[in-house]
C-alpha cells in the first residue's frame, strides 16, 4: 500500500490475479480454440494503444458512451444517492469525471475507488483525481476483476461502474457470476452502471476492429510482446496477421492472431512449446455485443435488476443502471 494524503494504492494483484500467469496461459493455449486471456493486452504499451483506439474515427464506442453519460449522469447519481464511486477497469479514468462532477453538484461526493490491472495507469489516474477532487478520498486497487474485488471493501451509498463495453470482454457464460460478485460490493439501492456496446450492422462493428490506421492490429500483436516480456517467450509478433470479424451467432467480435508461416514458439514461463502451421490462429479477445433483452437475460439470480436504460439516438451504445435488489437474488 502506498499512501499520499487522501490518495492511496493497494496492490491485490499478486494475491489474487497473478497467482500463476504461466498456468493460465498454458490452459488457454490448450483450449479449443487456442486463446490468450485478453487481460494481458494491458501492459503500459497496450494501455497506450487502447487510448489511441478510443480516438479512432471507426471506434465509435468511446465518444458515444461519453455523450450518453454527459446527458444522464445527474439522473443516475440522483437515483442512487451515491456518496462513493467505484470504477472497475478504470484505465485513464476520464469518463468517471462526468459522474464525479454530477456527485459534486449533488453535494455528496465523499469517496472514489479505481480498480484496474495496470498499476501505472491506476497511479496516474488516482493522483490526477486526488488533485482535481480535493473533497473526495481517492483510492486505487490493483487487481483482476475476473478473480474478485479484494481491497474494495463494503458498499452503502455506492455506485460501481464498468465503462467502455468492457463487460463484453467476458465470456457470456461468466457474466452472471461476475454480476453476482459486483452485487456483493453493493448494499440495497446501490447501483452498477454498465456501458454496453449494442448489436448493430456488421460493417460498422467490423470497421471498429479493423481500423485503417492499423492501431487495433498493433494492440492485438502487443499481447505476444507481453508473453515475451513476462513469460520469456520468443514470439515474433510480425509473423502474425491481425484478424477481427463479427460472429453473428454468438453476437461477438472475435480477434485472433493468424500465423503467417510455419513456426515454433517457446514459452518457458508457461512450459509450452507451440508448433504453428501457416494459417493457424490464436484467439486473443471476444467483445460481446448486447441488446437490452440479452443483457436482462443475464440478471436473474444475480441480485441486480435493471433500473435505467439510456442509449444514444442511433442505438449504438447504452448505459444500463443495474440496481442492487436482494429480491433479485432468488
Ligand atoms: N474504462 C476505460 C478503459 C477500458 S479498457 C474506458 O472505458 O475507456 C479496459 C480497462 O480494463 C483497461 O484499463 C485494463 O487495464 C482493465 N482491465 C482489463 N482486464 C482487467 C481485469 N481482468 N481486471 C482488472 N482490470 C482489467
Ligand atoms: C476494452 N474493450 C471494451 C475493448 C473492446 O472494444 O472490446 C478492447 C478493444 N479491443 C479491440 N479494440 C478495443
Amino acid at each position: 500500500m502506498t499512501c499520499q494524503g487522501k490518495v492511496s494504492i493497494n496492490d491485490t494483484s499478486g494475491a489474487e490475479a497473478g497467482a500463476d500467469m504461466g498456468a493460465e496461459v498454458r490452459a488457454a493455449l490448450a483450449g479449443d480454440p487456442p486463446s490468450l486471456p485478453c487481460k494481458y493486452f494491458y501492459d503500459d504499451r497496450g494501455s497506450r494503444l487502447f487510448q489511441e483506439i478510443t480516438r479512432l474515427p471507426e471506434y465509435y464506442q468511446t465518444r458515444t458512451e461519453e455523450s450518453v453519460l454527459e446527458r444522464v449522469a445527474d439522473e443516475v447519481v440522483a437515483a442512487v444517492g451515491a456518496r462513493e464511486l467505484v470504477e472497475l477497469g478504470s484505465g485513464s479514468g476520464r469518463k468517471i469525471r462526468l459522474l464525479l462532477d454530477a456527485m459534486a453538484r449533488a453535494g455528496h461526493l465523499e469517496r472514489c475507488v479505481l480498480f484496474d490491472i495496470n498499476e501505472r495507469d491506476l497511479e496516474q489516474s488516482v493522483r490526477a483525481l486526488g488533485r482535481d477532487y480535493p473533497q473526495a478520498r481517492v483510492r486505487g486497487v490493483v487487481g483482476d476483476f475476473t478473480q474478485g474485488f479484494a481491497g474494495v471493501g463494503p458498499g452503502g451509498g455506492r455506485i460501481a461502474a464498468l465503462f467502455g463495453g468492457t463487460i463484453g470482454n467476458l465470456h457470456p457464460r461468466d457474466v452472471p457470476a461476475f454480476l453476482a460478485r459486483v452485487a456483493d460490493l453493493l448494499e440495497e439501492g446501490d447501483g452498477f452502471l454498465v456501458g454496453i456496446d449494442l448489436v448493430k450492422d456488421k460493417r460498422v462493428l467490423e470497421a471498429a476492429y479493423n481500423d485503417a490506421a492499423g492501431v487495433t492490429a498493433r494492440f492485438n500483436r502487443n499481447i505476444l510482446q507481453v508473453m515475451n516480456d513476462r513469460l520469456g517467450a520468443d514470439f515474433d509478433p510480425s509473423a502474425f496477421d491481425h484478424v477481427a470479424f463479427y460472429d453473428e451467432q454468438n453476437a461477438w467480435i472475435e480477434m485472433r492472431l493468424r500465423a503467417r508461416r510455419a513456426q515454433g514458439v517457446r514459452i518457458p514461463g508457461a512450459g509450452v512449446d507451440l508448433r504453428l502451421a501457416p494459417g493457424d490462429e490464436i484467439r486473443t479477445e471476444i467483445s460481446c455485443k448486447y441488446s437490452r433483452a440479452s443483457l436482462e437475460a443475464k440478471l436473474p439470480g444475480t441480485g441486480l435488476r435493471l433500473g435505467q436504460w439510456h442509449a444514444d439516438q442511433a442505438n449504438r451504445f447504452a448505459l444500463a443502471l443495474l440496481v442492487r435488489d436482494p429480491e433479485a437474488r432468488r
